[in-house]
């Protein structure tokens, strides 16, 4: 039997422990491997295929443009499709006539949005505004930079020495509330820790606030009650620093509306996109910004300072053009936002199982979190690999899962995400479920 494990072959996998199912190719909400094994998609790797696999529009995108042009440099020419996508993008953010620059992946667009917010407080005369609070658990990628704003103490732990210094205030993570209140009588602590941290740090060195809208992977599709953001927005105003929304899992129709700032009415100065502009099927990211940020280097005869040879790059421009004239063709942020309030009520059956602890999200963004004591919300000891075991079983079971760890308490903590594509039918939500209680059962075997 063929094993794509490490050290066989030449690839140097992600997990160096585990053994890789060779996927062949992928139709709709399924993926295909070598034996003919069929996966249902439940994740989309992590929340990243929102117009399902296989569509030929998008190839025909890539190969089309691959054939005109492929490449271009950013710093030497433009070109219809970067122009064309700006326009499409700007379409659904919520400020007027922001401008936009494309990159290859999530962290890079991290790393960009804090260097811009930055620059932007250097040409204002603000040098000292350089420091970002970011949140705990949080995730906005792996390069070094957007690590350590990053609450992934197990990514961290090894190159604690390269990381530059963070400042982090708690999520709205009302399951686990750090204080042990709960919304409205805790009235939003979370959100003032922001300004505390501000005073404490001197607000004359804070230039951004770092911010999932939705908590991803790390608070499993967390939804902050309706004022946290109003709260928090007035804050950075009052305080001179700017808002940054990491919208990279969120946006893009995955919880319903074109970004997670919409559910909340939230202007962020700047907004950080990823994964699904192209559904996957090339690398790109964005950073939107407002346009009184980019003026302002304009005016100052600067050049936002931050080159990439995949700047803007054709290719993924066409393929992100594509897919969001599909996602608006095809109605599928509706679709998105009704199917997933009805997968989210199936979901919630699951409760009724000892070791759910809780499930919840927005649009087709569920998180399921698992806990070995339901009442107290105890979590399974790391050592247990709850989760890793659950998503091996619903693997074997055909359902493709997005993990998570150490939310709990920086080290313990189990959950999954659910995030299909939106294509995904009634049937095939009730296929997710079906499954996940299968899956359920087969672990309350073993634990
Ligand atoms: C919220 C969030 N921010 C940033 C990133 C980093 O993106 P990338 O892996 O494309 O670098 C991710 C990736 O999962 C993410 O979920």
């Amino acid at each position: 039997m063929e094993q794509y494990q490490y050290p066989k072959g030449n690839v140097l996998y992600r997990n160096l422990h585990h053994s890789f199912p060779l996927i062949k190719y992928g139709r709709g909400a399924y993926l295909y491997d070598l034996k003919g094994k069929k996966y249902l998609d439940g994740s989309g790797g992590a929340a990243v295929v929102n117009i399902g696999h296989g569509v030929k529009q998008i190839a025909e995108a890539i190969s089309g443009q691959a054939s005109k042009v492929a490449y271009l440099s950013g710093a030497q020419f433009t070109h219809f499709p970067v122009e064309k996508l700006s326009e499409q993008v700007a379409e659904f953010l919520p400020f007027p006539d922001g401008k936009v620059y494309f990159l290859t992946s999530g962290s890079e667009a991290i790393e960009a949005s804090i260097k811009l917010a930055h620059q932007y407080w250097v040409e204002r005369g603000k040098k000292q505004k350089y420091r970002v609070i970011s949140r705990k658990p949080s995730y906005h990628g792996n390069t070094l930079a957007a690590l350590s704003l990053s609450a992934r103490r197990h990514y961290q732990e090894t190159f604690r020495l390269m990381l530059p210094k963070s400042y982090k205030i708690p999520a709205p993570y009302c399951y686990r509330c750090p204080w042990k209140k709960e919304y409205p009588t805790c009235q939003m602590k979370c959100a003032y820790e922001l300004e505390k941290e501000i005073q404490r740090l001197g607000k004359e060195t804070v230039s951004a606030f770092v911010t999932e809208v939705i908590g991803g992977s790390s608070t499993g599709a967390s939804v902050p009650p309706a004022e946290y953001f109003q709260i928090v927005r007035k804050i950075c105003d009052r305080n001179e620093v700017l808002l940054i929304a990491d919208e990279i899992m969120t946006g893009i129709g995955r919880t319903g509306k074109w970004l997670a700032c919409h559910h909340f009415d939230l202007v962020p100065d700047i907004i950080v996109m990823g994964k699904g502009l192209t559904s996957g099927y090339v690398p790109i990211s964005a950073v939107a910004s407002k346009k009184n940020l980019t003026d302002l280097l304009f005016r100052q005869g600067q050049s936002f300072l931050h080159a990439q040879t995949f700047a803007h790059h054709p290719v993924s421009c066409a393929a992100a053009q594509a897919t969001l004239s599909r996602i608006s063709e095809n109605g599928l942020i509706d679709y998105c936002s009704r199917i997933g309030d009805s997968l989210i009520k199936k979901l919630s059956a699951l409760r009724s199982h000892p070791h759910v602890g809780d499930v919840r999200g927005r649009g087709l963004f569920i998180g399921v979190e698992f806990v070995k004591n339901q009442k107290k919300k105890t979590p399974f000891l790391r050592k247990a690999k709850y989760v890793e075991q659950f998503v091996a079983k619903a693997l074997e079971n055909g359902l493709v899962l997005w993990p998570n760890i150490g939310h709990a308490d920086g080290i313990n903590g189990d959950l999954i995400l659910v995030s299909p594509p939106f294509i995904i039918t009634d049937k095939e939500t009730s296929l997710i479920h079906e499954k996940l209680e299968y899956t359920l059962a087969e672990m309350a075997e073993i634990f």
